[in-house]
């Protein structure tokens, strides 16, 4: 009996309760400290078996998790965390995120899940709102950018195979610039899609598509259906220019995909606004809540400019599922918009967040991260080692240490991560057509602050 998956004891409830305790200190704690790195077998040993056919028991796996398990890990709210595209959730939105797990909710159907559909249908028209894209547009929270991606590529292929029977057999291409996010190629490979990457080191436009076009054959030309746009390029926060390539699709009536998964979050600043016009008139826009948007992972969004041709492609069929689609219970069914059949509500805590606290205060800590690159930058002006390799993009700041090979930098990764004093990882920048290695700064949590670049900067020798 005390064996039982669901039963209710006194050993469940005190561990409910430090499990609980647990979540209130990671919820409220201010000073999370980078994980030392370790290796699989280092762990192993610490941690022995744990998936045993009697269990360890519950206060066991829990009190290794804390001790050995937990402490291998970098918290990405460090605010010396600057690597990738790093992350820093809400406390708020952390607080839903354990609510969300606790109510049980499938998510893919309104009959199921009209609640909290209701509550991912609030947050996502506040996302629509930013982009500016008409009247009847709208979308769903995804795994991420990478399945935002996938979702809207497999429409835009989808509608260009409806538009013509002839290309049913074809192999589609989509052309993209160099900045685009690995996912683009990762997605095209996953739907057997051609991906025609056009060449140049900025921005992409209209122009540099036009002549990447003009050298394709005939037949070529006939098999494009999309065009990827980025709006906050991962490398070097680059925002392409939305506006030459919206003309372009126009011209040669091809889908108009936009990834801002990282940047897009920046269409709430004043500052940068400009350098979005065009994203209005896309046909599907993908942005991350769990990038700079302070969500928990994982939470990606799609939006789609005629939501109807992605249920087109993404509804799925089953006499199983007719029930759900059955007219009287007609509501909103995320699952018709994106690849995955059931899902958790992960727009939920992105709601409760935006609930509590009020849009303008995701206004002013998207801010944050744009002039806190710009304060970076000028640090690294004034240092007499260092050197931009140029202005700050939205918040992501690229520099050299002058003299350093490459690694060098990588030397520099490690000890920072040995010592738990900062993670920042190097990257590579075209110029003149070769790779430099150089430091990447990502600035997402508004808990970074000048002080702590400082301090990063002073461990460059
Ligand atoms: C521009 C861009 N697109 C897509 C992705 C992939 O998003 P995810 O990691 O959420 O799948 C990223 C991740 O960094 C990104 O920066």
């Amino acid at each position: 009996m005390d064996k039982q998956l669901h039963h209710i004891d006194i050993a469940t409830i005190e561990l409910s309760l430090d499990v609980l305790k647990f979540a209130l200190n990671r919820i409220t704690f201010e000073n999370p400290e980078i994980g030392a790195p370790i290796t699989y077998e280092d762990l192993k040993a610490k941690v022995g078996d744990t998936i045993t056919p009697e269990g360890i028991g519950g206060e066991k796996a829990f009190d290794l998790y804390k001790k050995h398990l937990l402490p291998a890990t970098i918290p990405i709210v460090h605010p010396k965390h600057l690597a990738f595209v790093p992350a820093a959730p809400s406390r708020a939105s952390l607080m839903f995120d354990l609510v969300t797990s606790v109510s049980s909710i499938h998510g893919s159907y309104w009959m199921e899940g009209a609640g909290g559909i209701f509550c991912e249908m609030e947050a996502m028209q506040w996302l629509v709102s930013m982009t500016g894209m008409p009247e009847g547009s709208f979308g769903v929270f995804t795994t991420g950018g990478t399945s935002a991606n996938l979702s809207a590529i497999v429409v835009a292929r989808d509608t260009w195979r409806r538009l013509d029977p002839d290309r049913k057999g074809k192999k589609g291409i989509i052309m993209t610039s160099e900045g685009a996010h690995s996912s683009i190629k990762s997605m095209a490979n996953v739907i057997d899609a051609e991906l025609k990457v056009v060449s140049g080191e900025g921005k992409l436009g209209y122009l540099a598509l036009k002549e990447c076009w003009t050298q394709l054959s005939s037949e070529d030309q006939k098999r494009v259906f999309a065009v990827v746009a980025t709006a906050g390029t991962t490398n070097a926060g680059i925002i392409d220019d939305l506006k030459g390539i919206a003309d372009f699709c126009h011209e040669k009536e091809i889908w108009f995909h936009v990834d801002g998964a990282y940047g897009g979050a920046a269409l709430l600043v004043d500052s940068v606004r400009h350098l979005f016009d065009g994203v209005e008139r896309c046909d599907s826009f993908t942005i991350d809540p769990h990038k700079w948007l302070f969500t928990p992972y994982d939470c990606g969004a799609i939006i789609y400019k005629n939501p109807a041709l992605a249920k087109a492609t993404h509804a799925q069929q089953g006499s199983y599922l007719d029930i759900f689609n059955e007219k009287e219970m007609d509501g909103f069914n995320p699952s018709d918009y994106q690849v995955q059949l059931t899902r958790r509500l992960r727009g939920m805590p992105l709601w409760f967040s935006l609930a509590m606290h009020g849009t303008d205060v995701y206004k002013e800590a998207v801010t944050k991260g744009i002039t806190l690159a710009l304060e970076a930058a000028q640090l690294i002006e004034n240092h007499d080692k260092l050197e931009l390799i140029m202005p700050p993009n939205l918040s992501v700041v690229l520099f050299r240490r002058k003299g350093w090979t490459p690694d060098d930098y990588k030397k520099w990764t490690y000890k920072n991560h040995r010592e738990k004093t900062a993670f920042v990882t190097p990257t590579k920048v075209k110029r003149d057509n070769n790779y430099e290695t150089v430091i990447r700064f990502c600035f997402i949590n508004p808990d970074t602050s000048i002080e702590h670049v400082q301090q990063i900067l002073d461990t460059i020798d």
